[in-house]
This record gives C-alpha cells, sequence and structure tokens, in this order.
C-alpha cells in the first residue's frame, strides 16, 4: 500500500510506564510508519482499560500521561502524528453504538483474543457485556478515522477482521463510508519476558523503556537462560534463551559470533548478558534522556494532547455526519 493520502491510525491501553515488548512491537513500528509518509493517528484507549480494570479508572489520567510520555520519548512526533485520548472524542462512543448493530453476539463470542483473556483472567461468568463489546469499540475507534492501515500486534489481529467485517457490512447495508482497513503486524515479533514468558506489567517480568542503567544491569543479571547452560562451557541452545531473543534485536550484527560461542561453550552466560547490557544502554540512553527532559515539561505533555484532540474532532465531526447522511437520519418529517 502506498502511503500517499492513506491513513494509520493504531492505539494502546494506557499501562502507565512502556516496557519493552511494547517498544519493539508496536512503538519503533509507529514510528517508523510516521516518517514513511502515512498520516497518523493515534490514541490512548483508555475506555479499553474498563474491559478489566473498571475499578481502577481513577489510575488512567496518571498512566494515560506516562504512555503519551513514553511515545514521545520514542520518537513519535506531534508535528506529524495526531496523538489523543479515546475519552476525549465522545464520538467514538456513538459510532460504537451504532455499529454494534451490526455484529451479532456468536461472532464476538468467538473472538480468539477474548477466548484467551476470558481464560488468562478466569473470566468465564463475569465477562461484562462491555467487554464482549470490546473489538466493537475498537472497529468504532478505526472506522471513525477512515483509517486504512492498522499496525497491531498479533494478538489484535483479530479485532482487525472484526473491523473489516462491521465496515464492509455498513457499507453494504447504508453506503460507501469506511474503507476497509488492513492490520500492519510488526517487523519483529514478541520479545520475551525476564522469564522467558510473556512479557507483561501484570507478571513483573519487564523492562521498561525508562529504567536506569542500574536497574537495567539488575534486570538482565536475573534473567533466565537455557536451563541446560549449568556452566561457562556446557553447550548451550540460544533458540530457547531469552538472552539471546534480545541479542536479536538489539544486537543484530554480533548475533552468529553469540550463537556459535553459545553454542561451543566459548561464550559463557555472565558474559553474554554483561555483553547486552551495554547494547540495550547505548540503545536506551537516547530515549531515557528524552524523556528526563519532558518530565520537566509536563505542560506541553498537556498541551500536545490537546492539539491532538481537537484535530481528532475535526475528523470525527465529518465522518459522522456521513454515518447518517449514509444512514438517511434527517430531520423527522412533519406530515
Ligand atoms: N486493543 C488494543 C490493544 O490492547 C488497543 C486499541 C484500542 C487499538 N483501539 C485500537 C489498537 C484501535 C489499534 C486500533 O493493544
Amino acid at each position: 500500500m502506498s502511503p500517499e493520502g492513506k491513513r494509520i491510525l493504531s492505539g494502546m491501553q494506557p499501562t502507565g510506564r512502556l516496557h519493552l515488548g511494547n517498544l519493539v512491537g508496536a512503538l519503533e513500528n509507529w514510528v517508523e510508519l510516521q516518517n514513511s509518509g502515512y498520516e497518523n493517528f493515534h490514541m490512548v484507549a483508555d475506555w479499553h482499560s474498563l474491559t478489566i480494570n473498571y475499578q481502577s479508572s481513577g489510575q488512567l489520567n496518571d498512566a494515560t500521561l506516562e504512555v503519551v510520555t513514553d511515545w514521545l520519548a520514542a520518537g513519535i512526533d506531534p508535528e506529524k502524528s495526531v496523538i489523543f485520548i479515546q475519552s476525549q472524542i465522545k464520538e467514538h462512543a456513538e459510532l460504537n453504538l451504532l455499529l454494534s448493530m451490526l455484529i451479532t453476539v456468536p461472532r464476538l463470542q468467538r473472538n480468539p483474543t477474548l477466548k484467551d483473556r476470558v481464560r488468562d483472567a478466569d473470566l468465564d461468568e463475569n465477562l461484562s457485556f462491555g467487554h464482549l463489546g470490546y473489538p466493537v469499540l475498537q472497529a468504532a475507534d478505526i472506522l471513525i478515522y477512515r483509517a486504512n492501515l492498522v499496525p497491531v500486534g498479533e494478538d489484535q489481529l483479530p479485532h482487525v477482521e472484526i473491523t473489516r467485517e462491521i465496515a464492509r457490512k455498513f457499507n453494504s447495508t447504508y453506503g460507501e463510508v469506511f474503507p476497509v482497513p488492513e492490520g500492519k503486524l510488526t517487523k519483529f515479533g514478541r520479545l520475551p519476558g525476564l522469564d522467558n514468558k510473556k512479557m507483561s506489567k501484570t507478571v513483573g517480568n519487564t523492562i521498561l523503556m525508562s529504567d536506569d542503567a542500574e536497574t537495567l544491569t539488575k534486570k538482565i543479571k536475573g534473567m533466565i537462560t537455557d536451563p541446560e547452560k549449568i556452566y561457562k562451557d556446557s553447550l548451550g541452545h540460544p533458540d530457547i534463551c531469552p538472552v539471546f531473543a534480545y541479542h536479536n534485536k538489539f544486537n543484530e550484527s554480533e548475533v552468529p559470533e553469540i550463537r556459535s560461542g553459545c553454542e561451543s561453550g566459548v561464550l559463557g552466560c555472565v558474559d553474554c548478558k554483561q555483553n547486552l547490557t551495554g547494547k540495550l544502554n547505548d540503545y536506551l540512553e537516547p530515549i531515557r534522556e528524552k524523556r528526563l527532559r519532558l518530565e520537566l515539561k509536563p505542560d506541553s505533555i498537556h498541551e500536545i494532547i490537546h492539539e491532538g484532540n481537537l484535530k481528532a474532532k475535526k475528523e470525527v465531526a465529518e465522518t459522522m455526519s456521513l454515518v447518517y447522511e449514509a444512514m438517511k437520519f434527517g430531520k423527522p418529517s412533519i406530515s
């Protein structure tokens, strides 16, 4: 898809300070796309956070500010990208209502991402109406900007698929309003957590983008490695080692050497981790510096969000009038 005139919409829930999985799995992709000619809209999906954490609504404000600060530190440029907050643009909820008629409950129940969540969080009987409708709200987020491309991680592809179905259903029922958007996966897959499981804040196995050098060193020292590599000269299996997965991402040029060193028993885990610590520090240092500078000017971040919300509002007003026109909502006729 050529970038000219094409629009990107992506979102993240406000989870507070972001971790390396967010950086590698999403943010870096956003920055790259931002610099290749697309029109970019990036949204903090605070309403979506309520699907699981409805009791913690009071934390969303601070968490939102942390997320936006990390976006800016990682290179999202407010001159090129619109940064806005979902709950500030009320029309997302309005479109959510209209779109919710265009998809069946069984279809939403078949959503594999939901099934995983229900299993992981043991929701079963406690699944809320709002949580079942998560992808419909996401479809509204995307379609209300008439976006063409949605950069997401793999777990979100089913939601993009549902968005496509809803867009087609709307267009065929009422008339063409929405482009059918495409998902775009990140180049680099998932980065494992310190314990080689999925990186997640709730599990506590993350490295944060904003961790200082000392914290980073400690965390890498404590990382799990190949359990069979007990001694320095044991023969290792890099492909199952999370430290190696990090080298793959942050130290690409030395990967062949590290692989053969690990496999042949020449390279031990202590040295391998030390090497990674240095590379990762180099990688994160400019991001940390930028974050520290931003933290000194919280007003400027609020201003960026305010400007972004205004731009978003302008777009959604246009879409909503197209939607109501297509649906032939108008002034009630008096006979
Ligand atoms: N569901 C996404 C996630 O948890 C966040 C999100 C909300 C989103 N609305 C979106 C992502 C629209 C892309 C487009 O990661």
